[in-house]
């Protein structure tokens, strides 16, 4: 049973009930069926409600039956509606909390609709690339009108009821309550218990003066507003037909949209990452019950570029942070940078002056370490230095005060090292944030060998509340984001010295859809960061090839935008890349200097061998544990990289195109003497999955 049943005073109740959002997987679609038949053969029943318990009157599909045989079990949502529409007693929806996709088409289906002030109303669909398949593009439409209807399902937004019900002439909502919705719903059926005819969605009539116009000119914008993917027409070719065909063969237009688009790479893509997202906090090894620390209060070390971007991402959730740096003239220069950061906001309209100074408010500074040992979490962001490192954790170990968490913001260093310089392990880890830290989404949390478990748990729940997508990683040399990108590098690098220009290999991956190609991206993160890291390993790894063209390129002092010239020349103040002569000269000058005659390079091999690098050492990484499932790896690369979000991350878009398909082409790849045949022999867990025909996930 997915739900409860009473009958009281002539109505029926039929509540849902599968926490935490009554989402409706065959349980609650047989449950709805059966009460509705019940109702209607009870002849003391006079009136239904239908409603949902606990945080939701309903959130629509059941993501967990997605590609399972109980999606497509009898009876499937549209029947579920039809039984209530077809209902011969009126059903009324007491709607509240939140009523999403399959759940507003529900609500609409009933006869009508009483919602509490406050409820959060969406058709997001179109955010997996699909549609609202259950008769929502036919019957918003008739009930709210063609404009805001549209707008809805195209962006698959949420709008707050009170809104919706304050539309002019508008038929969702036929009572809007403050307290108790259930109550005023049983009302509003004992008071409605009698009348007819019993209003039908579907026999409404979509009003608008010029509606074939209205939807030409919303074509245009939706086509210009949507380049990379499909189901945003496919909505917009459902909602037209609201006014173009009979209600039943306009289902039937719709039902084909879905079919169609759920097929399509671009939903297989957004899907992968809507799931991949959800995974990312779940860590195989510690249970969703595992206890956390509270975390009240936090500490930032260093107030440079990262320190002040850490610091802002806790004052926007409420959380007082305490400043430290070595030097007053560091901390006044870090709080004037939050400071103009936030009046950047209030000046574009997007904070209110008055939260601003909340947030400032829960700002404090210190150059004493003492300040520090009161909080509960402590993150530190100081020059990328072991021996500097070493020096704050050593302290930090000295005036924490027990059970604190010592994070540490390294890109590259070994969390374990520095976790070895206190005594308390255990409750030390790595919070990798990225540039610019209070706008990136992505945090890596770099799990050290020894990370207490409930520290691990802690850091994913804060993560959740700054609003950041966190992703877990072991220790290696770059984690994931950076280790995988490392190899995106050497091969834009080889690509220059086999032949291609920087804006060729910039060009074709942009066009692939990368936000950035790896020679404005080197621009904008500054070349001499990849420069320092190169020299640190020259010892290190001193077998791994690269092409010189970078470090000649910071030789040149061309560090990118910040000193007005990098791969590319800048204007003050501008952000424009402009092809440098004097660039393209070092490429062909060092081109000669290796006896290389330039090959002319398609862009489908750019990309093959960009995103393929990315793949080939995103499996490397799966082998070593470094990352739990393939999923987290897509995350790290929609959400901190740039990757293409209609692709689905590199590892799904491997799977997409086919490992085997991928393992050919790396073998290909190896055969070239410019390129490193080593590292194109395909990971062994490649291998694995081409032998037994499965993809990543
Ligand atoms: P930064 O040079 O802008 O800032 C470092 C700040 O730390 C400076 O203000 C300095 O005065 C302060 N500092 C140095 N030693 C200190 C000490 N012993 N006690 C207190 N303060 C001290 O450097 P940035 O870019 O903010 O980097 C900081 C850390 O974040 C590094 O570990 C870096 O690898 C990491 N990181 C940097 C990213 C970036 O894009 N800049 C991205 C992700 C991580």
């Amino acid at each position: 049973m997915s739900g409860s049943y009473d009958v009281q005073d002539g109505i029926a109740v039929a509540t849902m009930d599968t926490p935490p959002v009554n989402s409706l997987g065959i349980g609650n679609r047989r449950f709805i069926a059966d009460a509705i038949c019940r109702a209607e053969a009870d002849p003391a029943v006079k009136a239904i409600v239908l409603t949902g318990r606990g945080r939701a009157f309903c959130g629509g599909a059941d993501i967990r039956e997605f590609n399972k045989p109980e999606a497509t079990m009898a009876p499937d949502l549209i029947d579920v509606i039809d039984l209530i529409e077809r209902c011969e007693k009126p059903v009324v929806a007491a709607v509240h909390s939140i009523v999403m996709g399959g759940g507003l088409e529900l609500a609409m289906g009933c006869h009508y609709r009483v919602v509490q002030r406050g409820t959060m109303v969406s058709l997001p669909e179109v955010r997996i690339g699909i549609l609202p398949g259950a008769s929502g593009t036919q019957r918003l439409p008739r009930l709210i009108g063609l404009e805001p209807a549209l707008n809805m399902i195209v962006t698959g937004n949420t709008v707050m009821s009170e809104v919706l019900a304050a539309m002019p002439g508008q038929k969702l909502f036929d009572r809007i309550v403050d307290g108790e919705v259930l109550q005023a719903a049983i009302a509003f059926a004992k008071a409605h218990a009698d009348a007819r005819p019993l209003p039908r969605v579907r026999e409404l009539k979509v009003t608008h003066p010029a509606p074939e116009a209205y939807l030409q000119f919303a074509r245009n914008m939706v086509a210009a507003m949507s380049k990379n993917y499909p189901a945003p027409l496919r909505c917009l070719d459902c909602v037209a037909q609201s006014v173009r065909l009979p209600f039943d063969q306009a289902l039937a237009y719709e039902r084909a949209g879905v079919t169609e688009l759920v097929w399509t790479p671009e939903s297989a893509a957004l899907r992968n990452a809507f799931f991949a997202e959800r995974a990312a906090s779940k860590i195989p090894d510690v249970p969703e019950d595992t206890p956390q620390r509270p975390i009240k209060t936090v500490g930032v070390i260093g107030a440079g570029t990262m320190g002040g971007g850490i610091a802002m991402n806790f004052l926007n959730a409420g959380i007082p942070v305490t400043m430290l740096e070595m030097k007053q003239e560091a901390l006044d220069r870090g709080v004037a940078t939050i400071k103009k950061n936030y009046e950047a906001q209030v000046k574009k309209g997007k904070l209110k002056q008055d939260k601003y100074e909340q947030r400032m408010a829960l700002l404090s500074t210190t150059l004493d370490y003492a300040a520090l040992k009161d909080c509960d979490l402590i993150i530190e962001a100081v020059f990328e230095e072991l021996g500097v490192k070493e020096k704050v954790f050593t302290q930090l170990d000295e005036i924490a005060k027990q059970g604190a968490i010592l994070a540490s913001n390294t890109s590259t260093l070994d969390v374990d090292k520095i976790a070895a310089f206190t005594k308390r392990p255990q409750d030390v880890v790595g919070m990798h944030f990225f540039s610019p830290a209070n706008v990136m989404k992505l945090l890596e949390v770099v799990r050290g060998k020894q990370t207490a478990k409930d520290v691990l748990a802690t850091v994913m729940a804060v993560a959740k509340k700054i609003k950041k997508t966190a992703v877990v990683s072991g220790v290696c040399d770059g984690f994931i984001g950076n280790r995988m990108i490392e190899q995106y590098s050497r091969q834009a690098g080889f690509l220059l010295d086999e032949g291609a220009t920087l804006q060729q290999v910039d060009k074709a991956i942009e066009k692939f859809g990368f936000a950035m190609g790896p020679f404005r991206m080197g621009d904008l993160a500054g070349n001499d960061i990849g420069w320092a890291i190169r020299k640190r390993r020259a010892t290190e790894r001193a077998d791994m090839k690269y092409s010189r063209t970078a470090d000649k390129l910071c030789e040149l002092g061309r560090f990118g935008q910040k000193t007005g010239a990098g791969w590319y020349d800048y204007q003050a103040g501008k952000r424009d890349a402009i092809p440098s002569d004097l660039v393209n000269k070092m490429i062909e000058d060092h081109r000669k200097e290796l006896g290389i005659t330039p090959r002319k390079i398609s862009d489908e091999e750019i990309v093959q061998r960009l995103v393929y690098a990315l793949v080939n050492e995103g499996a490397h990484i799966l082998e070593d544990g470094i990352a739990s499932k393939s999923g987290d790896i897509d995350m790290v690369y929609l959400t901190g990289y740039g990757f293409p979000m209609h692709r689905g991350g590199p590892m799904h878009y491997a799977s997409q195109v086919g490992l085997y398909n991928v393992a050919e082409t790396m073998k290909r790849f190896a055969k070239n003497p410019r390129d490193d045949a080593a590292f194109w022999q395909p990971a062994p867990l490649i291998q694995k999955l081409v032998a037994e025909g499965r993809p990543f996930a």
